[in-house]
């Protein structure tokens, strides 16, 4: 496998495609086309298989020293083969490669997947924000790392 820094729009399709199917409250193609041509802030990663089939990505931010990772999804089919944490990994090397020092998400409280990935790359929850999420409502979750070195 392989991850690439995504630059334009070809890997679009795909992202749209995992981000619809992954998510209940997804992204717009829109939002994901105007974060890339537009946020000087924002990194997209994609994880490609060894055929260069997209198999998941990663959006985050790097605002001056702290990673803020938006979304991640993996397409089911290769879930719970380390792809995530594969991944993520490479996001917080290059963000540590960027000076970023900790890096921060949000998760519904639900997601216990999403939940045991982080714990197991060393996030914690540190606060709660009760019903920010809709479709459905839901309490999130917030955590943070402190340092990138992996
Ligand atoms: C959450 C998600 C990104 C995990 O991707 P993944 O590639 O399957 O994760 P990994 O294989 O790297 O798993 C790492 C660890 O996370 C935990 N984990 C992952 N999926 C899990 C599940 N379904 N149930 C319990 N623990 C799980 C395990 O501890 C796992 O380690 P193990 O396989 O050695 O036990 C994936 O399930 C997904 O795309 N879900 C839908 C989108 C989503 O919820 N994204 C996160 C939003 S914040």
């Amino acid at each position: 496998m392989r991850i690439d820094r995504v630059s334009d729009d070809r890997d679009l399709d795909a992202i749209v495609a995992l981000e619809t199917e992954s998510f209940t409250n997804p992204w717009t193609r829109e939002t994901l086309e105007w974060e890339l041509r537009n946020s000087d802030v924002t990194h997209i990663y994609v994880l490609r298989l060894e055929d260069g089939i997209v198999a998941a990505f990663c959006v985050c931010w790097i605002i001056f020293d702290e990673l803020h990772i938006n979304t991640v999804a993996v397409a089911p089919a290769e879930r719970r083969r380390g792809r995530a944490t594969a991944l993520l990994k490479h996001v917080m090397a290059e963000a540590a490669a960027r000076h970023a020092v900790r890096a921060t998400l949000e998760v519904r409280a639900s997601n216990i997947a999403a939940l045991k990935l982080y714990e197991g790359l060393g996030f914690r929850v540190t606060a709660t924000r009760p019903r920010y999420y809709s479709q459905p409502e839901e309490d999130a979750l917030i955590l943070w790392r402190d340092g990138l070195d992996l």
